[in-house]
């Protein structure tokens, strides 16, 4: 399947769902106000890979906390769960020492945007291509 839709409306704040997708995990958070703020807090310049890992924007945007979220519902973050070191799926529920993503095959940690913060891999856990309709029905692919 090339595209597929997954009904989001039944999640509530600081829980994660995980969707398989063109043969790779996909996870969904739906952000508390604490992981969104602890995003928005971080300087972009200062992060180990600036750009947003973000095909729903034209080119390579910076990775702002809103070049990473759903678009005009920021608490969604949607993002395909491979490590970008070598490949393993993270763990995620507030996991590692940015309150992310945690993968615990060579000590990645992602932070509560999903943007590499400390380890080995290289950038920030990618974003599929999605849309989110109103009734919180997303569209991957
Ligand atoms: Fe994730 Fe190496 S595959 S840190």
């Amino acid at each position: 399947l090339l595209s597929i839709r997954v009904d989001i409306s039944g999640m509530t704040p600081g829980t994660q769902l995980t969707v398989k997708w063109r043969g790779k995990p996909v996870f969904i958070r739906y952000r508390t106000t604490e992981e969104i703020a602890a995003a928005r807090s971080e300087n972009v310049a200062d992060l180990p890979d600036t750009i947003a890992r973000n095909p729903n924007f034209d080119g390579d945007v910076a990775a702002t906390d809103a070049h990473r979220a759903v678009p005009g519902r920021e608490e969604y973050l949607v993002m395909i769960g491979v490590c970008t070191h070598l490949g393993c799926v993270p763990l995620g529920n507030s996991s590692g020492d940015f309150g992310g993503w945690f993968c615990p095959c060579h000590g990645s940690h992602y932070d509560t945007a999903g943007r590499i913060r400390k380890g080995p891999a290289p950038e920030n856990l990618h974003i599929p291509k999605l849309s989110l309709s109103d009734e919180l029905i997303l569209i991957l692919g």
